[in-house]
Order: C-alpha cells, then structure tokens, then sequence
C-alpha cells in the first residue's frame, strides 16, 4: 500500500520523506513546459510541484488543465528551485475530473486578477482561489480557539434553539416561519389563526439565544452558545448579515466588571492564539491586502499586535458624550451626527474614540435604558443600565452585553414598560423566582471578528455563504 499524504503534511515534514513513494491528490493550479504541474489540495496555502515523466502521450497531456483534479503517485525528490524544498516526481497519474474548456473564461479558476465581488458571485468555486481558502482556514482556526478558550475556562457548551417565539433583543426585524399554505392562510375574523400552525403559535429564527443561555448559567454556572442569528434587517452595510454566527457565554455570579474582564481575556486569547497557528495564512493576508490598499499605515499583524498590547480602554457612554461635545467645542472634530446624551452612538463616533482619541479598543458601559434590551440590569439612577459594548477598529462594535437584571419585580416592570409580552416569558421570569443570582454575558459576532482578524474591508468575503438582503444564492 501507498500512503496518501495531504500537501501540508509532505512540505512540513519536507525532507523527511526523501526518496519515500507517497500518494497525493489535488487540483492544479498551473502547467508549465508540458511537465510541471503545481499542486494544491487546500490544506495549505502551499503549493507542491509535480513534475511529469517524458514519455506521456499528446492526448494525455492535454487533459492537463488548470482547475482539474488529480491523483499522482511519486518519489519525493530534493528540489532544486528556492522556493520549496522537496517536489515529488510522477510515476503514475490519474485525472478524476476535467475542466470545461469552453466556460473555464468565464470562471475565477482562470489565472488572473478578479475582484473580491467577482469571487463571491463564484461562491461554490471561490473556495478553491488563494485568498477564500486562506480566510476558510483562519476562520475554521478562530472557531477552534474560541471552544478552546470555554474549555480550558470550564465553561460548558450549549445549544439553544433556532426556532422560537421570542425577539430576545426586542429590536429589528425576525424571519417569520410557518409550515401554513400562504396562498391560504387561516383566519378567525381579521386575524390569522396561528393556532394551525406548526407550532400553534407565531414562530421566528432567533436573533440570539441569550435567554435559554440565561437559564442554563443559572444551573451550570459558566455556559456558552456558538450558533447562527438571524435578523430581517434591512442593513446593507459591510458589517452586517442577514445570517451571522455568534458566540453568547452567559455566566452566574458574574458583575459587569467580571464580564468586561472576562471578554478582553477572550479575545487577546482568541486573536493570539491564532497569530501563533495561522502564520502561513496570515502571511498570504497580509501580502495581498497591502496590494489593495496601500494607503494602510500598519500592517495586518501590527494592528493584530496593537489589540494584545495594552489594556482596552473603559469608558462610560455618559463619560463619552462629555468627551465628544468637548472634541466639538474644540473644534477637533466634526461629526454628520449631532453628539446628545440618549443617542446610539454611530460609527463615525465609534471610530473617533478607537482610532484617534485612544488608540485601541474600547470599552463602553452604563447606557441609557432607552437604547438597550429589557434584560439589561438597571442602575441606582434610574436612567442607565450595566450594558458593555466593545469597539474595534474598522470594525466597530464587535462585542455587545450586559449584567442581566436579577431581581423580579424590577424585571417584570421593564418587561411591561417595553410592552413585551410577559405571558412568553414566564419561564424566563421563573429563574429570577426560584435561586437568582446576579449574572452577565456578551454575545461576540464570530463573522465580525473573522473579518477584523483576515484584515477584509466587507463581511461578505469571510463567511461561506453569505445571507444579505435580496441575497440568499448558493
Ligand atoms: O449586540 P447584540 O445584538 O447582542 C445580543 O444579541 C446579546 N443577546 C448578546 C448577549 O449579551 N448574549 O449582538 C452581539 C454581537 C454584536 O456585537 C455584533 O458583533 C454581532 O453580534 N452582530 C452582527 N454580526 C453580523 N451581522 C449582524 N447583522 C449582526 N448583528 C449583531
Ligand atoms: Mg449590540
């Protein structure tokens, strides 16, 4: 029996495997002078270089093109080009699938320049391109790290549900579900009779699973969620999904200092392990962001490096709309949105205070009640609550949280003042009534974080199969 070796594996161990006879499959990338082929498999951005024995025939060879797959068993040869240490030189080769020659222009599997939108118009072949697959890597690197983290933490990992009655954040647009014939809906009266429907009752996708993650910390203590969102908004903007994944631990005992803490460890952790564990890749990101972009001051791995080295600055939302009216009166800045106590902060705020006034990521906490979700703990004046958001550079916020409100009556009240129906909620009310703690988490946008890691400009380029308004293709 051949051993069959991915291209990582045999460039790693190099020239370990000199002389060795070894299987290896992939497609091809490139054929030069009738007998030099190189390689890729897709475990590593590496490429191997397969040269081809003499005497193949015309008809053969011909087959040979870029975008097709193969099979090759060879010896492992010293080579003599700088760029890799081994090739394997063929002694037997397979074709599995030729390339369509007639739409092979068409494709991005054809050698040359095509930009980020092209690609994602090719989503089923933009796997094979250099800089999708070099993204897939690191993403699938980020998810590793991320349960790596909850493990070594001794956080346990939930899973909530998808489909629900609730919008758990109380804003925005949910996709609707129903099994009901829409050409015939029922109704009693004017209203539709969601009692025939499959769940004989309103059912959505979930915008997040806080709640359920809620109940489950107030028994296991530490808990996380990694899971899909879904939310109907119409956001056409380079941060947003229609379908996101997000990462929600949730843990008892927890104030919001705790859960601050606790979210910076996180991500330095997250984004250094995966500096240590993706060179390669992130090299390759590095190199071709720099050609886009050559009006970038720091590189990928320095704006990487700046996250890790400081501590996140904190600030509280009223502390910063001090700080940015003062910035206005001293004529520092101006914005296109007027700076006053009680409105979301927009992204030209957000990056003012990351980019220019601190110089890392920053912290914002105790917002005003009116802009934040009915669970969040309400403070002793009566106007803020224990929310936490996380800007990033570029990116802006990529963590969103809170201390969770524990106590009952205070709870129920903000629940009816927001006119949520409290009769959906019991079970969640019921944890404040039987055992409550003083609890917090955060939800992290696991695509928002992938993209601030890979260094690209739009969210669509980090994610598979992007979901985005009048886009659910592939
Ligand atoms: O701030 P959000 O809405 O918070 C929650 O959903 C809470 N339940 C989290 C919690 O406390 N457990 O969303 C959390 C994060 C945001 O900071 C952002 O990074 C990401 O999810 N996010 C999106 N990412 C991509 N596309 C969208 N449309 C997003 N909406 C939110
Ligand atoms: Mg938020």
């Amino acid at each position: 029996m051949i051993e069959k070796y991915s291209i990582k594996e045999l460039l790693e161990k190099g020239k370990k495997f000199l002389n060795k006879k070894v299987l290896v499959e992939g497609w091809i990338r490139s054929f030069r002078n009738s007998i030099f082929i190189t390689l890729n498999d897709g475990s590593t951005i590496k490429n191997l270089q397969i040269i081809l024995s003499k005497n193949l025939e015309k008809e053969f060879l011909k087959k040979i093109t870029i975008g097709s797959s193969i099979k090759v068993i060879g010896i492992i040869i010293e080579s003599l080009g700088k760029k890799q240490s081994i090739e394997l030189k063929s002694l037997d080769i397979k074709i599995y699938g030729e390339v369509n020659q007639k739409s092979f222009q068409k494709t991005i599997l054809q050698p040359k320049k095509h930009s980020l939108e092209t690609l994602r118009k090719q989503a089923h072949l933009r796997f094979r391109t250099n800089i999708f697959s070099s993204i897939m890597r690191v993403r699938h690197h980020v998810a590793f790290s991320i349960h790596k983290y909850f493990h070594e933490h001794g956080f346990f990992y939930i899973n909530t549900p998808i489909l629900t009655t609730l919008n758990a954040e109380g804003a925005g647009k949910m996709f609707q579900v129903t099994t009901m014939d829409l050409k015939n809906i029922p109704h009693i009266r004017e209203n539709v009779d969601y009692t025939k429907d499959f769940f004989q009752c309103k059912t959505y996708l979930s915008v997040s699973g806080q709640l359920e993650a809620e109940t489950a910390s107030l028994a296991l203590g530490k808990v996380y969620t990694f899971g899909p969102a879904f939310r109907a908004e119409n956001s056409n903007t380079s941060r947003h999904l229609s379908e996101f994944w997000m990462i929600e631990p949730e843990m008892a005992f927890y104030h919001l200092e705790e859960n601050m803490d606790r979210a910076e460890d996180f991500l330095k952790f997250v984004i250094r392990d995966t500096i240590e564990n993706c060179t390669e890749d992130l090299s390759f990101l590095k190199d071709h962001i720099k050609k886009w972009n050559q009006k970038q001051k720091s590189t990928l791995l320095e704006r990487l490096e700046l996250i890790l080295k400081f501590p996140f600055q904190r600030i509280s939302y009223t502390e910063v709309i001090n700080f940015l009216e003062k910035s206005i009166q001293k004529k520092m800045v101006k914005f296109n949105h007027p700076v006053i106590w009680g409105m979301d902060l927009q992204s030209e705020h957000e990056q003012y205070l990351v980019k220019k006034c601190f110089q890392c990521p920053v912290i914002v906490f105790d917002y005003p009640s009116c802009l934040k979700a009915f669970y969040m703990r309400i403070n002793n004046d009566g106007k803020t609550v224990r929310a936490m958001d996380i800007l990033f550079p570029e990116i802006g916020e990529i963590i969103g949280g809170s201390q969770r409100e524990e106590r009952y009556d205070i709870l129920l009240k903000r629940i009816k003042d927001k006119n949520i129906d409290d009769r959906k909620l019991w079970w969640y009310l019921d944890t404040r009534r039987f055992g409550s703690v003083p609890h917090s988490g955060f939800g992290l946008g696991f695509d928002r974080l992938v993209q601030f890691i890979t260094g690209m400009k739009n969210i669509r380029d980090v994610i598979p199969f992007p979901r985005t308004p009048h886009n659910a293709e592939f």
